[in-house]
């Protein structure tokens, strides 16, 4: 599979924050990203057990649907303690009203539940390209850390505010836009799919 520069690629995403920083991370590489939500795709429901499972499913239907190329990314944050909880349910856990102050409340919560004392937690991104005749290829990245309590910082998105990485003493959201692009679950995944070549210069 092979996407010279200045292709479209449609960003299979509606979730807002994901979109800017997968275009932050594809403006560099001469894509033209283009969002779901800009061209009025459905969003597909996230029947898949595994991360990598539900960036393919999404990744596939924008592809089909668009007739171009699709980049796809699922993503989520997975509690030691809550044997790995909310993991692919992160979304969800925010309600349809995808308020995440419910959510970390709730992390909060089942971890005062479960007497826990070790608070470790990291992020996966799963990103999957998917070509506009379904050919698909799929990276995986993570980012190891810590929660916090309370949230802090007003940066990002989704759980940024309680996460805070390995090495670091601020929380994602207290950090720079581009500091937490530069090491970031999906900056990981995003290194691979640069690695392995498939953005190339021309046909
Ligand atoms: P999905 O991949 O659309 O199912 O949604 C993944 C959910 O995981 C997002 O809505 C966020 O709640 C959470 N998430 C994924 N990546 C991040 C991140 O970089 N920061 C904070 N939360 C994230």
């Amino acid at each position: 599979m092979r996407l010279p520069r200045g292709s479209q690629l449609v960003v299979a995403s509606h979730n807002v924050g994901k979109v800017r920083e997968i275009k932050a991370l594809l403006g560099p590489h001469g894509i033209e990203p283009i969002s779901a939500g800009d061209l009025g795709l459905p969003e597909p429901d996230e029947t898949e057990t595994m991360f990598v499972g539900n960036a393919e499913l999404k990744a596939r239907a924008a592809a089909l649907a668009s007739g171009h190329f699709a980049l796809a990314d699922d993503s989520g944050l997975s509690v030691k303690a809550l044997d790995g909880a909310p993991g692919i349910y992160s979304a969800r856990w925010a309600g349809v009203a995808k308020d995440f102050s419910i959510a970390m409340a709730r992390i909060e919560r089942e971890l005062r539940v479960a007497a826990a004392t070790d608070y470790a937690a990291h992020f996966t991104c799963a990103l999957s390209l998917c070509s506009p005749h379904g050919e698909m290829q799929s990276f995986a990245g993570e980012v190891h850390g810590t929660l916090t309590f309370p949230p802090r910082g007003k940066n990002g998105f989704g759980y940024d505010p309680i996460f805070i990485a390995q090495g670091m003493d601020v929380t994602f959201a207290e950090m720079d836009p581009a500091a937490k692009h530069a090491m970031s679950h999906r900056a990981r995944a995003f290194e691979k799919l640069l690695h392995s070549g498939i953005f190339i210069e021309s046909l």
